[in-house]
């Protein structure tokens, strides 16, 4: 069932075709230029930013999926049997930009329309194009991204119980906070690893870790957040001491999320782990948790860093799969 899937939950629009659990096409196009001088997202800019460029940007998706097909058959907007559009969670003038537009295309062309959750969508990204092959049920499902932070135990694809979150930042807000701090500019995340991998081993910082009590699966990240800016005020911040506290911080951060995985992967007898959103690009930490998946016994699954960050592939895949089974 050829599907379009609309995302503009936060900085990126997004469109994709997906067919029977396999991407056709993809075009995101980003307004993080824009955002960079301020440090984070700016709303206004995001919405204003969907409105002009979502037309063209499903039609760059219609026009990829034309030059992916072998025998030429034109991809055109009829061919499409269903929308899948993020419905939250998001920034509500992006989420209204997508949803509205989604809603005028279906009207008009006449065909379903379906909401999805962005969160649930990034999980579902490991089950487009059986990357993974056959992913069995319980999983737990860990996202991490700009805007979220949450542990799922999911007994199926629509039922995702959440066991823990965090309570303040999101894992990738504190690192585009780090960033923001260490006057490196917007997206703090890859440019954190970045400079992590630059560090020369000599003298680490031990940045606080937030465990939580040994039975918390929630999150904080006020504490390092705070710990990184009193380590970096009123010092001359050369090269040498980004790449030291990026490590230094990326280290802290990735401990705990392993730790907190392990403790649920025990506690609830867990096979397989499932990941997705932005941070999960990270290489330092996909290491981390390969290792760890090794030493604890269960399997975990990471999608390509092009589906961990936000993409309509994953919102169309997931829309698709829950459209079929509510006939
Ligand atoms: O999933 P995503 O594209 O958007 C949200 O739904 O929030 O994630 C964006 C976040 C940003 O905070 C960015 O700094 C972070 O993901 N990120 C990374 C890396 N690449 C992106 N964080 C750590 N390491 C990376 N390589
Ligand atoms: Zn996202």
């Amino acid at each position: 069932m050829l599907t379009l899937g609309i995302e503009t939950s936060c900085d990126e629009t997004g469109a994709a075709l997906v067919t029977g659990g396999k991407i056709i096409s993809s075009a995101v196009s980003s307004s993080v230029k824009l955002h960079e001088k301020y440090g984070g997202v700016v709303p206004e800019i995001a919405s204003r930013f969907h409105i002009e460029f979502i037309n063209q940007v499903v039609k760059k998706a219609l026009a990829k999926a034309r030059l992916s097909e072998r025998r030429g058959a034109a991809w055109e907007l009829k061919k499409v049997k269903l929308i899948a559009v993020t419905e939250k969670p998001g920034l509500p003038g992006s989420l209204i930009a997508g949803v509205s537009y989604a809603r005028a295309l279906s009207y008009a062309l006449g065909i379903p329309l379906i909401a999805v959750d962005h969160i649930f969508a990034h999980l579902y990204a490991n089950f487009l194009d059986q990357m993974s092959g056959k992913i069995d049920f319980p999983f737990l499902g860990i996202v991490i991204s700009g805007g979220h932070t949450n542990i799922f135990l999911a007994k199926d694809i629509e039922e995702l119980a959440v066991i823990g979150k965090t309570r303040d930042d999101a894992i990738g807000e504190a690192f585009d906070k780090v960033a923001k701090i260490l006057k490196i500019g917007y997206p703090g995340g890859p440019r954190i690893e970045r400079y992590a991998k630059m560090f020369t081993g000599d003298k680490p910082i031990d940045f606080p870790r937030a465990y939580l009590g040994k039975d918390s699966f929630d999150f904080s990240l006020s504490g390092i957040k705070t710990a990184v800016l009193y380590h970096a005020r009123d010092k001359k911040i050369d090269e040498g001491e980004r790449a030291r506290i990026s490590w230094s911080f990326q280290e802290a951060v990735f401990d705990v999320v392993v730790e907190k995985i392990e403790r649920a992967v025990k506690k609830f007898s867990i096979k397989t782990v499932l990941l997705g959103g932005g941070v999960i690009c990270n290489m330092t930490l996909r290491e981390k948790l390969k290792r760890s998946a090794e030493r604890a016994d269960y399997r975990v699954l990471c999608p390509q860093p092009s589906l961990c960050l936000d993409n309509a592939a994953m919102v169309a895949g997931l829309g698709e799969a829950l459209y079929k089974r509510r006939k």
